[in-house]
């Protein structure tokens, strides 16, 4: 079991498979891109089954696939096979453009939660912030997913004077929908002075959305969730909000983090980690892997603001895709 020294116990792998992305967010990545990991540098599908094996064994239930875009790494569905066989539970981070094609070979393996990052539900502003055309894309994943009746989750990171115009219109989307719709605080990723000024609280978040729904009201959590549950009375779909920024909900923080290149992150806010690449390339044995991820574990900070505090000398992470968000 992996337990860490204030009690909570790691059972939810976010596992990164690419710091490539298909499109290119302002908040997430400069327009150029960042210096991306070459092919030798990534953990294989070999060695990240290997890993996750361990992992279950530690008793890991759940496995959500990050990127970058997850489904930007090539031959993903093989990988989503394997994993299959492995958690119990299985979901994905994507911005869904290439998802339809794969999407029914997907869910036979078991993936079948999906959070889709849409952060605009206007085409023109869609633009704006991913610097790249295919609304359409996105939104054609969206109806297939609500189609087939696949349990959908929309992630919007909210951008003060981008999209905050927009946050009653997608709480509308819960009305007929049973869709979640989940606002994240910004964070400062891809160089603070360029983006932190959009950031907007979680509280006021809540109160744009009052403005157009006065009458929302708290609603339980998920266990372990990231986010704070809301719902209008009468919709079909819920609310909910990330406090990515202000980490209220590290108590029950759950997570474990595994980048593209092989390094086992405790928290969102972690710049150092373990290195397990050069380890799974020695050949190390199931054992020992276990011990170093389990006493690894026990090493993790109470909240985000420790880590971010003993951890992080000056720089963050130049892009979110570096560690799956
Ligand atoms: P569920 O499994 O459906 O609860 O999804 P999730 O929220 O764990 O995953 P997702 O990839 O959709 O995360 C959306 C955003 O939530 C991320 O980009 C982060 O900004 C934020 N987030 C996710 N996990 C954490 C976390 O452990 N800590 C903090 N501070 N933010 C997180
Ligand atoms: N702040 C908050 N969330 C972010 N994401 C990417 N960059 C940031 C940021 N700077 C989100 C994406 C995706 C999730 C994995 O991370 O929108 O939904
Ligand atoms: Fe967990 Fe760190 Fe996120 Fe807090 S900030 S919930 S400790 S990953």
């Amino acid at each position: 079991m992996l337990l860490d020294n204030h009690g909570r116990q790691t059972t939810y792998l976010r596992l990164a498979v690419t710091d490539r992305c298909n499109l290119r967010c302002r908040y997430c990545m400069p327009e150029e891109g960042i210096e991306f990991a070459k092919r030798q540098e990534l953990l294989t599908f070999e060695e990240i089954i290997f890993l996750c094996e361990v992992l279950s064994d530690l008793g890991v239930n759940k496995v959500r696939l990050t990127g970058g875009e997850p489904l930007s790494r090539k031959s993903l569905p093989q990988l989503v096979k394997s994993l299959g066989n492995i958690f119990p539970k299985m979901a994905m981070t994507t911005n869904g453009i290439l998802l339809p094609p794969v999407l029914d070979e997907l869910v036979g393996y078991g993936l079948n939660h999906y959070n889709l990052s849409l952060d605009t539900l206007r085409e023109d502003r869609f633009f704006e912030i991913t610097r790249r055309d295919d609304f359409a894309g996105t939104k054609r994943a969206l109806d297939e997913l609500l189609a087939k009746g696949i349990k959908t989750k929309i992630n919007v990171v909210v951008l003060k004077g981008t999209n905050d115009d927009e946050l009653g219109d997608f709480v509308a989307l819960t009305q007929e929908n049973k869709v979640d719709i989940r606002f994240i605080e910004a964070m400062p990723f891809n160089d603070d002075d360029g983006n932190h000024h959009l950031y907007l609280s979680h509280q006021e978040m809540l109160g744009r959305i009052q403005e157009r729904f006065p009458n929302i009201e708290r609603f339980s959590d998920e266990a372990n969730s990231s986010s704070v549950a809301y719902r209008v009375p009468g919709f079909k779909g819920q609310v909910g909000i990330i406090p990515a920024f202000s980490r209220s909900l590290c108590g029950s923080c759950n997570r474990l983090r595994l980048t593209p290149k092989g390094t086992m992150l405790n928290c969102l806010y972690s710049t150092k980690g373990l290195e397990l690449l050069p380890l799974l390339r020695s050949g190390i044995g199931r054992e020992d892997l276990a011990d170093l991820i389990t006493e690894f574990v026990k090493g993790k900070h109470k909240t985000g603001h420790d880590t971010q505090r003993l951890e992080q000398q000056g720089s963050v992470f130049a892009s979110m895709t570096s560690i799956g968000g």
